[in-house]
């Protein structure tokens, strides 16, 4: 991966007077607010390789819990308690940092443009912001959020109804530099509680992958998009994958107000549904023996979603395809 883009990494609100660990691209990073806006150091300071973490916030320096040494926003040591004379020169490396829609990302470099957060971000869209995490390396974990046909298995009767037909869809695949998406059409309806919560006729679902890390669908009516989930994934660490994701909504009246309530706990089972597939196949696939990973003909995304991760512009970019199925 490149050190030079955004990553959402924390929920504004989880991050108040103590400071937050999280890691980044398998390094520890500590964020903190002080006075000027929040700040973020490597989580490991090399005097003894202590989480300032740990510590915690006075004025605007981060003080470290075993002996007191204090750091300033851009990691200079700015105190020793005890010493008397020159502080060192040594630095803790500082990441970039920005806060936007109830989330904060981080980045190595200095990235030249505002990340990218969610599609109804130029909206004033009803929003739900979600974290979660899961076992699994990255791209399994984007392709089980844009996959549709394990809806019917893993997400029986919540998704999709105990004894729902299947219904011949087109699947248009399209992509760009750093992003592929399916679109799916000629899906009635899905049968599901989720489904009829979300009200009338389904015309349109999309899924799409965007690099870094950004797995979001999209579902429209006939009156235009009714809702949208963008989770921001990453590596945290080699067996954790963690989620900062939107789910954005025109703003309702009443009874779409109730609806987006019982929408939050049933978005969580299915989260804790997909959770349990994804932890016994990544638990599964570390043991000995294990084959390398067959790739379906229902795996639309997989290859190019892997070559977005590496880097690469995917394969739908120069040549989209179409496929039909009985989703
Ligand atoms: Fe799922």
């Amino acid at each position: 991966m490149t050190a030079d883009h955004w990553q959402a990494v924390a929920l504004s609100r989880e991050l108040r007077k103590r400071p937050l660990r999280v890691m980044h691209d398998g390094v520890p990073v500590v964020l903190f607010r002080a006075q000027g806006g929040i700040s973020v150091l490597v989580d490991r300071w090399p005097h003894r390789m202590m989480p300032l973490s740990c510590g915690r916030v006075v004025e605007d320096t981060l003080e470290c819990p075993y002996h007191g040494w204090r750091f300033g926003t851009d990691g200079t040591c700015v105190a020793i308690p005890g010493h008397i004379g020159d502080l060192p020169r040594t630095r803790i490396a500082r990441y970039a940092v920005t806060e936007q829609q109830g989330a904060v990302f981080v980045a190595r470099g200095q990235p030249d443009a505002l990340p990218y957060t969610h599609v109804m971000a130029h909206q004033s869209p009803a929003l739900r912001l979600v974290k979660s995490s899961a076992r699994g390396r990255l791209a399994d974990v984007a392709e089980n959020i844009l996959d549709a046909t394990h809806t019917h298995f893993t997400h029986k009767g919540l998704l999709r109804g105990l004894y729902a037909r299947r219904q011949r869809v087109t699947v248009d695949v399209t992509g760009g530099q750093d992003w592929v998406e399916a679109r799916y059409t000629g899906e009635d309806r899905q049968d599901g509680l989720v489904s009829r919560l979300l009200d009338g006729a389904r015309t349109t679902t999309i899924g799409r992958f965007r690099h870094p890390g950004i797995a979001e669908l999209e579902y429209w009516g006939p009156r235009g998009l009714v809702l949208a989930t963008t989770f921001h994934l990453r590596q945290a660490d080699a067996q954790t994958v963690a989620g900062i994701g939107w789910l954005a909504g025109p703003r309702q009246r009443v009874v779409g107000q109730i609806k987006a309530l019982a929408f939050k706990p049933l978005f969580a089972i299915a989260l804790a549904q997909d959770r349990r597939v994804l932890r016994a196949a990544s638990e599964n696939a570390q043991l000995a023996g294990s084959p390398d990973p067959v790739i379906g003909p229902l795996d639309f995304l997989r290859r190019d979603i892997m070559a977005i991760i590496a880097g690469d512009p995917p394969a739908s970019a120069t040549a989209p395809r179409r496929h039909q199925i009985d989703l």
